[in-house]
């Protein structure tokens, strides 16, 4: 990979590996990339009628970007319409797969702007409002190696626990003892696995970071406590913004020692979100990185292992100077005759209060004694909070990992943590939208991450929470979320026979542990990617083409449903496959297909799941949370033409002792010579968890061999 430096660009921490990185002069950038520089500076690229765009992580539109045009700007957005041109992430890598195979990743904290053919079909074109950024340029023989290429150069991606893998529920909120232990014991009665609830902005004190409402959780660390011994544990939210308010000490300690962002003269700017007036840490400093990273010790001593980070864009609902300036503009129209015009002008104005471009210009960052301006380095506010608690993990607790992840983010935070892709809605489309975001958001290092499984905003069906979890048991970080005021969508929530259904759905899951904690642990070691789009893998034009179905691991790929009142649907097979329409994990069916299209029935209570040929997916057994699942047994479930092998990883799943060493793999192969009998070699030890393997091999004549 190639860095080319334009102008003086501020040094974010994206790419950290420079073994992989070699510096040249703006005259060798290549002949087929132009640079502009006009108002706006640009870099552009004639694209050919077959090319394929990939990239830009978590954002709106499909797998392939061409047709769109996106930006980089972290927002808290609440509508995740497709005419949108960006969510909560920066993430500036572009991939153009045709015959010319490149990549481009714009390392640059401010807005950045991606015109995929929308303006001129044929052209892409990349522009920065400021022309200091640094361009990195990887080129390789495919996706996957240009992915792998830059993978390597911004470092491993944050390894939750274990027990992250399970299931997660969520909601704002359960705000009290009482709603948690009743949510808990639900889930147990209904014999639903869970490992984690979250607790909402409502478990504060007044909203305020670090603090717990007392009146709520009079023994906090009792009910920390209470609440693992029945299996589950509690994951509180913490957001960017601290409450301004004397007397509280992260206020206090934050003004004295100067740790806030300041506005233009110097003071502590302030802005509105939860608790109301707030302070913005400038976690752009490291001293302030410590301190906040610090602070979440607090709740670590009180027994609590994980931590979403939320609102770090930052979000900004309001700020004085705003309300001050919307008054007197509506007060200045108020006497004149409201036509539409300004009826119109009076509405965006008051609509334009919230994360405004001009509160964003209005404050600043102390680097190293350098005062910069928020708006230039937006895009890695959220990214160095998480940043914040992740270092302060590893220096607090080396040996532990804890579950971390953020709203916002920039190329570079998944060292630290993984990511959540915001304030989704029960809609059916913005399931389609979440399986075509996992694969691009992994290419980035995030591979810890997953939707607002049911939606966030409005109210669910069954049938849609149902087709949204049958997905998100793929998805490594698998969590049920609402928002105030919508419809109960836990999956007890609804009639009995959904339950049903939702039960053998995250009993899957839990089956599925050891194949999704292998593969995952493998993509992050090895800079691959754990969610695929098909073009990633196949290189033929359906393949490249396909926007709704994605390969999972090295052996699975899946095919959604994801409209409403569907029971079938075609389904692209770029190689023979075995299909097994999982219902109940302990009942194997299955159907061999040869490759190319196929029109598939689903009921709703199936999970169709498809092997891939001379692959090797293993499932376990399920329990009622991650830690107490029984791994001494393992099925293999194989379809093998002639040979297939299969590495199994797995490690304690709470330490970092894998890092030095601490883990196993298990090497499983089978080998079938004609008509005979499949041959199973593995090398699995004495002392080895795993004390006996089934196997499921299936033939390409369709013979199941039961070993
Ligand atoms: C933001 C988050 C959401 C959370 C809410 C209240 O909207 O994205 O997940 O529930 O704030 O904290």
């Amino acid at each position: 990979m190639i860095k080319i430096e334009f102008g003086n660009s501020f040094v974010t921490d994206a790419v950290v590996d420079i073994n992989y990185v070699k510096v040249v002069p703006q005259t060798q950038l290549p002949e087929f990339i132009a640079v502009n520089q006009g108002e706006n500076f640009s870099i552009s690229y004639g694209m050919k009628k077959k090319d394929i765009v990939f990239g830009l992580g978590e954002n709106v539109g499909g797998m392939n970007k061409r047709g769109g045009i996106y930006e980089s700007f972290c927002f808290d957005e609440f509508n995740h319409t497709p005419d949108k041109k960006s969510l909560y992430a920066a993430h500036n890598l572009i991939i153009v797969d045709g015959e010319r195979k490149f990549g481009l990743f714009i390392d640059h904290p401010g807005k950045v702007r991606f015109d995929v053919g929308f303006t001129d079909i044929d052209t892409l074109e990349i522009s920065m409002e400021n022309p200091n950024f640094n361009l990195y340029i990887i080129t390789g023989n495919s996706l996957k190696e240009i992915v792998k290429k830059f993978r390597k150069a911004i470092g491993i991606s944050y390894i939750p626990p274990k027990w992250a893998f399970g299931f997660q529920q969520s909601r704002w909120s359960y705000p009290d003892m009482t709603s948690i232990t009743e949510i808990a014991d639900k889930f147990r009665n209904s014999q639903i696995p869970c490992d984690t609830i979250y607790m909402d902005i409502d478990y504060m004190d007044n909203y305020k970071n670090f603090t717990i409402d007392k009146a709520k959780f009079p023994e906090f660390s009792e009910f920390v406590k209470f609440i693992k011994n029945k299996g589950f544990r509690l994951i509180p939210i913490i957001d960017a913004g601290c409450k301004k308010e004397k007397g509280y000490d992260i206020s206090d300690e934050g003004i004295e020692n100067g740790y806030y962002c300041l506005d233009k003269d110097g003071k502590p700017f302030v802005g509105a979100v939860w608790p109301g007036h707030v302070y913005f840490p400038d976690f752009m400093n490291s001293k302030v990185r410590t301190w906040f990273g610090d602070k979440y010790k607090i709740l670590i001593d009180q027994g609590i292992e994980g931590f979403w980070n939320d609102m770090n864009e930052p979000a900004i609902f309001y700020s004085e100077g705003g309300i001050k300036k919307a008054f007197e503009k509506i007060k200045s129209m108020e006497g004149k005759n409201i036509g539409v015009d300004l009826y119109f002008q009076m509405k965006d104005t008051m609509e334009g209060i919230s994360h405004s471009i001009e509160d964003y210009k209005s404050f600043y960052h102390n680097v190293d004694g350098e005062l910069i301006n928020h708006y230039d380095l937006h895009n890695l506010y959220g990214y160095n909070m998480t940043r914040a608690a992740g270092e302060s993990f590893v220096k607090n607790y080396p040996d532990k990992r804890i579950l971390l992840f953020s709203r916002a983010s920039y190329v570079g935070m998944h060292r630290y943590g993984g990511i959540w892709t915001g304030d989704n809605k029960s809609w059916w489309e913005h399931l389609l939208l979440n399986i075509k975001m996992m694969p691009s958001i992994n290419m980035l290092g995030f591979l810890y991450s997953g939707a607002d499984v049911g939606g966030f905003g409005c109210d669910a069906s069954a049938e849609l929470v149902i087709r949204w979890t049958q997905f998100g048991v793929f998805t490594p970080l698998l969590r049920n979320h609402t928002t105030l005021g919508t419809r109960a969508q836990e999956p007890f929530a609804f009639d009995v026979e959904s339950t049903d259904i939702f039960r053998s759905a995250i009993n899957l899951r839990y089956a599925l542990i050891p194949y999704i904690y292998s593969e995952f642990m493998k993509a992050a070691k090895e800079s691959e990617c754990y969610f695929k789009s098909l073009a990633y893998e196949f290189s033929d034009d359906i393949s490249r083409r396909v926007e709704d179905q994605v390969l999972v691991g090295d052996s699975v790929m899946l095919a959604p449903i994801y409209t409403p009142n569907t029971f079938s649907r075609n389904v692209w097979m770029p190689e023979d496959m075995l299909l097994w329409k999982v219902g109940d994990y302990t009942d194997f069916n299955y159907s061999l297909h040869p490759k190319g299209h196929h029109f598939i029935d689903i009921e709703l209570d199936e999970i169709p799941l498809f092997i891939r040929k001379n692959k090797i997916l293993v499932i376990g057994n399920h329990s009622h949370n991650i830690d107490s699942i029984d791994q001494s047994e393992i099925t293999v479930i194989a379809y093998v033409q002639d040979l297939a092998t299969y590495r199994l990883y797995n490690d304690d799943g709470v330490t970092t002792n894998y890092m030095n060493g601490d883990y196993t793999e298990l090497d499983i192969t089978i080998k079938i010579q004609e008509d005979s009998k499949p041959q199973v070699l593995t090398n699995l030890s004495e002392n080895s968890i795993i004390k006996k393997i089934n196997y499921l091999i299936v033939n390409s004549k369709g013979q199941l061999f039961k070993l």
